[in-house]
């Protein structure tokens, strides 16, 4: 096979989902995420003949960079990050296709340099091409960055006449509803909102997206996803991992706006929200901006009443290593109060949902690393197999597996096979790598490939980050009041502190064990 033929996105459009033309600038390009997940990202999308035929990329950073070594650090980085080896052939052809642009991010004379060098660069391709802004730096230069591409007139850049612009923002977008609501602000005077994609990779996840199918493409789950058959939902974001050496920014973070603000709201909304009206962006927004908008407030009370658990881990052994607590990290202030778990309980006021707890939790150095949420149903009424010595019954769970090992189980009541009944809760598995095999693309891939082409479907609509914000922000204010009062410790490698069972036993509920 030639080069070409094996690689065609360098010979025309994919024949899946065309994107256009495009120039694809990343701010922060000497950053962590620009190594790890953007450069595999881009080098991914080509082995899948997902690039436009004319596509070029822009690294911008501060620091002064050649050409040739941004290119060389890029392979190095597809080297070691890439799910799939690197393939000479097609690097070759892409590296062609990177160039560095060396700059501060404050400075609008780096931003009018930007601009002649986009100019050239669309002179060499002979064609207007689209440009997508990847702004990947720390969260301080965010808004920086969006009033130069404003006043450079790059956010206002045409192709054809229309609208050639578009800005992808990483997280943290803001960090509680006011700094959030400014960067709003500040993006709505320079960008129009169907320009903009707030980041948040867990939505470009396979499983998150197929939260959408499992629902509304399938008829046997809607009739019972209610108040009616539900009897609690619980999602858990759980990680092996420490803070490592990311304890300065951490530090100011905590785990409520790293990661439940975010990800785990983004997963409630989606397996809470109601049927979109179709399957555009706008609908599914509008579905998932309502769950949040529905949650009743919180009892934020350090008793027993409190909807809200925050802690910090110890040492401890995970899988059989100790580790030493979050305060001997590297980094971490002594007088610290941040969290590096937190739990709540909450509950969606609507007809749907009405009275049905959902538990959230997400944590560092915990048992495992596993994402997972699961519907626990309520016991059949009138039971017959109420004799518990003879029959062990649990309730039917439908668990829907984030990370890893990706898939769904649904947990039944099963005779064991022999003379008398007797029973035994069974599972029933669908698991993504034996049916569609491992290889499946990251969330990454997804997100930049949906940009490029305009569907804004698994970003974060404006509204949406707010309602979230504003969910999230008294809890943090009330933290912050409170200092290290009612913050507990939970072993490294454990599940998290007992105070966050008492959340579920006044329920009658108890944590699922993860993954089981
Ligand atoms: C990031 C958080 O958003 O998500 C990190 O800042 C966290 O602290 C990471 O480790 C988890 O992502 P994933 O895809 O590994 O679950």
């Amino acid at each position: 096979m030639s080069e070409t033929t094996r690689h065609p996105f360098l010979e025309g459009l994919s024949k899946h989902r065309g994107s256009p033309a495009t120039i694809l600038v990343i701010f922060g390009a000497s950053g962590d995420l620009t190594a790890r997940k953007l450069i595999p990202a881009v080098f991914n999308l080509g082995l899948d003949n997902l690039l436009p035929t004319e596509f070029r990329l822009v690294g911008f950073g501060r620091k002064p960079v050649e050409n040739g070594e941004f290119r060389k650090s890029a392979r190095e980085a597809l080297e070691e990050f890439s799910r799939r080896p690197l393939d000479e052939q097609l690097w070759r052809n892409l590296e062609k296709r990177f160039c560095y642009h060396a700059g501060s991010y404050d400075d609008p004379k780096a931003f009018a340099e930007l601009a002649k060098l986009i100019a050239g660069l669309q002179k060499e391709a002979d064609r207007e091409m689209q440009l997508v802004f990847y702004i990947s730096t720390p969260p301080n230069v965010f808004e920086t960055i969006i009033e130069n591409l404003g006043s450079s007139g790059l956010a206002a850049h045409t192709v054809g006449g229309k609208g050639g612009a578009k800005v992808i923002i990483e997280k943290p977008f803001g960090k509680d509803l006011d700094s959030a609501r400014r960067l709003n602000r500040v993006i709505a005077r320079n960008f129009r909102e169907d320009q903009v994609y707030r980041i948040d990779h867990y939505l470009g996840k396979e499983t998150v997206q197929n939260l959408l199918v499992a629902r509304f493409a399938n008829a046997i789950f809607e009739p019972v996803w209610n108040r009616q058959y539900v009897d609690c939902v619980q999602i858990t974001v759980a990680e092996e991992v420490g803070v490592g050496s990311r304890g300065g920014y951490y530090d100011q973070s905590g785990a409520l706006r790293d990661m439940i603000q975010n990800h785990t709201m983004q997963l409630l909304s989606l397996i809470a929200m109601e049927p979109p009206v179709s399957l555009s962006p706008e609908s599914i927004r509008d579905e998932k901006v309502k769950v949040l908008k529905g949650v009743r407030p919180l009892n934020l009370s350090a008793d027993e009443s409190g909807d809200v658990v925050r802690a910090r881990y110890a040492e401890g052994l995970v899988k059989g290593r100790r580790v030493p607590g979050y305060m001997q990290e590297e980094n971490i202030p002594a007088d610290s109060a941040t969290e590096t778990y937190a739990a709540m309980r909450l509950e969606i006021n609507n007809w749907r949902w009405q009275g049905v707890p959902f538990y959230l939790r997400s944590g560092k150095r915990m048992a495992r690393r596993v994402s997972e949420i699961a519907i626990q149903f309520k016991q059949p009424p009138g039971n017959l197999f109420s004799n518990s010595k003879q029959f062990d019954l649990a309730p039917n769970t439908l668990v829907i597996q984030v990370q890893p090992d990706e898939g769904m189980t649904l947990l039944a009541n099963s005779k064991i096979p022999g003379l008398e009944t007797r029973t035994q809760p069974v599972k029933m598995h669908f698991r993504y790598a034996t049916t569609f095999g491992s290889n499946t693309p990251e969330a990454y891939e997804r997100l930049i490939l949906d940009a490029m082409v305009g569907d804004s479907t698994l970003f974060i609509r404006g509204d949406e980050t707010e309602a979230s914000w504003k969910l999230i922000t008294p809890i943090l204010e009330d933290w912050r009041e409170c200092g290290e009062r009612g913050l507990v410790d939970y072993a490294a490698g454990s599940w998290g502190p007992l105070e966050a069972e008492r959340l579920l036993w006044q329920r009658n509920h108890v944590w699922r064990r993860p993954g089981v």
